[in-house]
């Protein structure tokens, strides 16, 4: 079946519930109606699934994987020639996205990522929650406050940097059930080539890897837990990359100790890239 056609069932199927549950209007966003509107001539051919991209089996290398950089570019049309452009026209392929069935009809929005698109850091998260789906943007929620709250201590504005999720759709729960889940490794697999394209396209100086979710999908191969990992610099294609806590976490195990780890491999990052450093912000915890 055409990815067109895939596009067409999901959505049908998807208004039809919501009509079945009573709902007689659906919000949509500009970006779509302008899609919608466009000639399905836009191609998007199968995701390409790294075949390992979930085996946790090999021994910890901190190393890119082995995939090309331009292995999703093949598969994808990216066009226009600055990264903004380029990263438009990826998210104009990437909200008509139906690869996750399951997920298509159940998102309100898929949540492509935000931020500038020439920034020198990039923070990666798990997925959307019930906020991020609702606004169409990553981190809005309370983790996503403590995450604004630690990108502007270290001295930078949120539009500054680039912000991006391993799941562009919020992992749908059952029935009735409110929450979150963590994405499966299929739903995982399945997306990531987005986040990838979105690395390759704005090439930052430094990735941030929020959590173990986030490092399991930016890094298959490595085995090794977030606590042993967080503050030791690997490599995502030739890119420094740091792992740290997520905030989600650090926000149910709101220690000291967490939270001065995640601002230590912070003050890490900000000498990786010579930003400046004042003493408040080096003794930030210090003097708690
Ligand atoms: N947690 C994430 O990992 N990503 C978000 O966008 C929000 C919460």
């Amino acid at each position: 079946m055409s990815q067109f056609h895939e596009a067409l069932d999901a959505t049908i199927s998807h208004l039809e519930e919501l009509k079945r549950v009573g709902v007689t209007h659906v919000p949509v966003r500009r970006e779509t109606l302008e899609a919608l509107g466009r000639p399905v001539a836009v191609t998007v051919a199968e995701p390409p699934v790294a075949q390992d991209a979930m085996r946790n089996t090999s021994p910890p290398v901190p190393v890119s994987r082995a995939e090309s950089p331009d292995m999703f570019a093949e598969r994808i049309q990216v066009s226009g020639s600055t990264k903004a452009e380029k990263l438009a026209s990826l998210r104009e392929q990437a909200v008509m996205c139906v690869k996750c069935k399951h997920l298509a009809a159940s998102r309100t929005q898929v949540v492509f990522g935000v931020g500038n698109p020439e920034a020198e850091l990039m923070f990666v998260g798990e997925a959307p929650g019930a906020d991020e789906d609702a606004k169409g943007e990553p981190f809005v929620g309370r983790a996503g406050q403590l995450l604004t709250k630690i990108i502007e201590t270290m001295g930078y504005k949120r539009g500054d940097i680039y912000i991006g999720n391993i799941l562009k759709c919020r992992p749908n729960m059952p029935a009735g059930e409110s929450g979150n889940r963590q994405p499966t490794g299929d739903e995982m697999k399945t997306c990531l080539p987005w986040l990838h394209a979105q690395i390759d396209i704005i090439q930052p100086k430094v990735i941030v890897a929020l959590g173990a979710v986030a490092m399991r999908g930016l890094m298959p191969d490595m085995t090794t837990g977030i606590t042993k990992l967080r503050g030791h610099w690997l490599l995502y294609r030739q890119i420094p990359l740091m792992p740290t806590y997520h905030p989600a976490y650090v926000l149910r195990a709101y220690t000291m100790q967490n939270r001065r780890a995640v601002w230590e491999d912070m003050l890490q990052v900000l000498e990786k890239l010579g930003r400046p450093i004042t003493p408040k912000m080096r003794n930030y915890f210090k003097s708690e």
